[in-house]
């Protein structure tokens, strides 16, 4: 896409990635895609907000270039230091040397850690400003939006938040840079939601600390580092990021999701029963295969909604190994509090459910029951299910 002027002398010069397929090397964006938002500011002085990814570099030089002479360039702001917004970083240097490089001063210990730059380094205090001549900026210290060093970058006379990741989504940017009509709004939501629980769920408790801390500054732009400028309705974000930050602490939503994986189709065929016995409850429910969809698709589901139903073959004497390692992913999100119950098949011994209660004892989660059985369920055994499934919804939406 080309430069998009968003306000009288500020602009997008993003980048779209269609290319990544694990987003940090670990989260499936190959269907999604994400861009990587960067923002010019020209006036008396210069600057870029956020950079972008060491990817299609020539691409974003010149989108830069087509703007502003990258030698004159005065300052780079960098709210957030990890490489998805630094990457081209080194490059920008070799061709403007002497630009300032502003950012908290843990953004300054870590620019020499992953650059080895020394020079030309600025530290700013939470509140700071910085003159570009009609256009102020202020500098919000935000650590752990998403690590340490974050702030965000306020910009005075439009009242435009340049949040890096906070408020932003995974999503390429398909044609339009905003949140107007006709844009798939739904779709961003979900993927803000998933990137809030594969990125940013863990420090919650730091989110609530800088909504509180911006609770007072009027926002009329978000302008995050990946997905939509939310312009049309930035409140809408900002709302949606308290409820993400309040589901660590406040129960989620009655519903139920439903992970399984099956080595022959038995508990897959108790799984079918089971849902129906959810679904006869009036109890939303979403399925996953965990050994067929990756982890990042299923966290959401997992952090939003109260009831998790397992379903899981024993395997080697214990909990089927993807499903061990969904969970093993939960807790490392810090999924807590949720209420939970287990079925699946085993052959001699069994032992898997032996293992998922340890596992879930961890995660905090009430285990509620479960339906173990040998080989195949028959007819009875799957009424049994469906009867499972209905008690355990009923408890969830109790
Ligand atoms: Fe978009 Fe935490 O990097």
């Amino acid at each position: 896409m080309l430069p998009v002027e968003i306000k009288p002398g500020i602009f997008w010069i993003g980048v779209n990635d269609r290319i990544t397929q694990l987003f940090e090397g670990l989260w499936d964006i190959s269907k999604e895609g994400v861009s990587y938002n960067s923002y010019l500011i020209r006036d008396e002085k210069t600057a870029v907000i956020d950079l972008n990814k060491v990817i299609m570099t020539g691409e974003y030089m010149d989108k830069l270039q087509s703007l502003t002479g990258l030698e004159k360039l005065d300052y780079v702001i960098i709210n957030h230091m990890e490489p998805d917004h630094t990457g081209v970083l080194r490059t920008l240097l070799k061709i403007a040397p002497k630009v300032q490089l502003i950012g908290t001063a843990k953004t300054v210990g870590m620019l020499q850690d992953f650059y080895g730059i020394t020079e030309n380094l600025r530290a700013v205090a939470d509140g700071e400003t910085l003159t570009l001549g009609k256009h102020t900026l202020r500098f919000f210290v935000t650590p752990f939006l998403h690590w340490p060093e974050t702030m965000m970058t306020y910009e005075e006379s439009e009242q435009m938040l340049f949040s890096c990741d906070a408020f932003g989504s995974y999503g390429v940017l398909n044609g339009t840079i905003f949140d107007d009509a006709g844009v798939p709004l739904d779709w961003y939501e979900e993927q803000a939601l998933r990137y809030y629980v594969n990125i940013i769920a863990i420090f919650s408790k730091p989110v609530n600390n800088a909504l509180a801390k911006l609770a007072s500054l009027p926002v009329r732009i978000i302008a995050p580092s990946h997905g939509l400028i939310w312009h049309n309705n930035p409140g809408r974000m900002i709302e949606l990021y308290k409820k993400w930050a309040s589901l660590t602490t406040e129960p989620a939503d009655p519903a139920v999701t439903l992970l399984y994986t099956s080595m022959y189709g038995n508990t897959e065929a108790m799984m079918e029963a089971v849902a129906q016995g959810i679904v006869d409850a009036g109890v939303p429910l979403t399925i996953y295969n965990v050994s067929q969809t990756p982890i990042s698709y299923i966290l959401p589901s997992l952090y939003t909604r109260q009831g998790v139903m397992v379903g899981a073959p024993t395997y080697e004497g214990g909990l089927f190994p993807d499903m061990k390692t969904a969970l093993e992913m939960a807790e490392g999100k810090h999924i807590y509090n949720r209420k939970t119950a287990i079925f699946g098949s085993h052959a001699w011994l069994g032992g898997g459910e032996k293992e998922f209660l340890s596992l879930v004892e961890v995660l905090k989660w009430e285990s509620l029951g479960s339906l173990i059985f040998k080989g195949a369920p028959g007819y009875e055994e799957l009424v049994q299910g469906r009867a499972f499934g209905l008690e355990f919804a009923r408890k969830i939406k109790a």
